[in-house]
């Protein structure tokens, strides 16, 4: 599997998104992270589609959005308008996610559903098949610079066997906590897509820190 960085702009200066963004393309990232929060889903509130749309033309890279939001079939359209590539909601946000994937696939953009670390990793298996990528928390969804939580490895492996069951290539994502030192048990349970906010936008060269990651995970 393709090892990929999906820096989260949560971390970034939000005074200069577009700067933040096009950094991101100059320091070889693969994606770029888009947490969207709601304050309902989750205890905290970020950005919404406009700010998508107006960070759509700063870069070429690929939008990564992460809908932590109640009722994500309602706003799901707009996402995809504003320039979305691939759209991932969690399986806890009450909607139905056979519907949400079929949204966001008829549209021609790649469909993920992400997993709360309470959530175990069998909830996703009736749509496995059906998604592109399947996103692992490793941390409580909503803030950004928490601790990575060791345990979710077990949850990584699951999911990573019952695609190679099925002969599936789906992409399997991290998020929360991720470093150098974090994403080497997560690679090594069979996730390949890495987010990474505070590691990325705390470092003094970004393109640096993106590098370490890869390597890491590389090497895992
Ligand atoms: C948390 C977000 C993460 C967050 C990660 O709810 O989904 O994407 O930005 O930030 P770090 O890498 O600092 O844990
Ligand atoms: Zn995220």
């Amino acid at each position: 599997m393709d090892v990929k960085i999906s820096p989260s702009i949560l971390a970034s200066d939000f005074s200069a998104l577009g700067k933040e963004v096009r950094s991101l393309e100059k320091g070889g990232a693969d994606l770029v992270h888009i947490d969207v929060m709601d304050g309902h889903f989750v205890p905290n509130i970020t950005l919404g589609a406009p700010v998508v749309k107006a960070l759509r033309p700063r870069a070429s890279l690929p939008f990564d959005v992460h809908l932590m939001i109640s009722d994500p079939e309602t706003y799901i359209p707009d996402f995809i308008k504003a320039g979305a590539d691939l759209v991932c909601f969690h399986i806890e946000s009450g909607c139905d996610p056979a519907k949400c994937i079929a949204m966001i696939r008829e549209a021609g953009v790649k469909a993920a559903v992400a997993l709360k670390p309470g959530t175990p990793g069998e909830a996703v298996f009736p749509y496995l098949s059906d998604l592109d990528m399947v996103l692992v928390m490793t941390v409580e969804p909503g803030f950004g610079g928490q601790s990575f939580m060791a345990g979710m490895t077990e949850k990584i492996r699951l999911i990573r066997a019952e695609c190679e069951k099925r002969g599936l290539d789906t992409d399997i994502e991290v998020d929360g906590g991720i470093t150098d030192e974090t994403i080497v048990p997560c690679a090594k349970a069979g996730a390949n897509v890495f987010v990474a906010g505070s590691y990325v936008f705390r470092a003094k060269d970004r393109g640096e820190a993106i590098a370490r990651l890869r390597e890491a995970a590389v090497r895992a």
